[in-house]
């Protein structure tokens, strides 16, 4: 059988993962959370593929190739969790376990942070763990059937 494909799909400046508000995002760069999905994946028999973009349409693009090939996604919506309804909208398409995974927790910071547009339509969400909420995201989906 071939490991089931998942989708780490990142949003706008989670790119530069390292260099951006160490205090909050930790020190790990975005290339050593890449590698770390991957290792994680594979360990628990799945494919991962991750990709980061901060473009809205690209990411609404990727929702959908997720949505038509049925793979689960374990996104990081980034800024556009607070306030992008085509994100919403493209995850409220999905075919198989959407999880929301944010690095900090948003509910404990400011105000604007406390709205996911994303959580009605996610199949959970995972906040707070530093990048250890990708792990912890990647583990949920293989005890979620579909
Ligand atoms: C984030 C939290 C968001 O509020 C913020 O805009 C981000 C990162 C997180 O992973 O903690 O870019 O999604």
């Amino acid at each position: 059988m071939t490991a089931r494909k998942v989708l780490v799909l990142n949003g706008p400046n989670l790119g530069r993962l390292g260099s951006r508000e160490p205090d909050v995002y930790g020190a790990t760069t975005y290339a050593d959370l890449v590698a770390d999905c991957e290792k994680t994946g594979a360990d628990l028999g799945l494919t991962v593929e991750v990709r980061q973009t901060d473009d809205e349409s690209e990411l609404v693009g990727w929702l959908h190739e997720a949505a038509d090939h049925k793979y689960p996604v374990v996104l990081n919506p980034a800024a556009f969790t607070h306030y992008s309804y085509a994100l919403r909208d493209a995850c409220a398409q999905r075919t198989a376990p959407l999880i929301e995974i944010h690095i900090s927790n948003p509910a404990a910071r400011e105000e604007f942070r406390h709205t996911s547009v994303v959580a009605a339509v996610a199949t959970g969400t995972i906040a707070g763990f530093g990048l250890n909420s990708y792990r912890l995201a990647l583990q949920a989906l293989t005890i979620l059937t579909d």
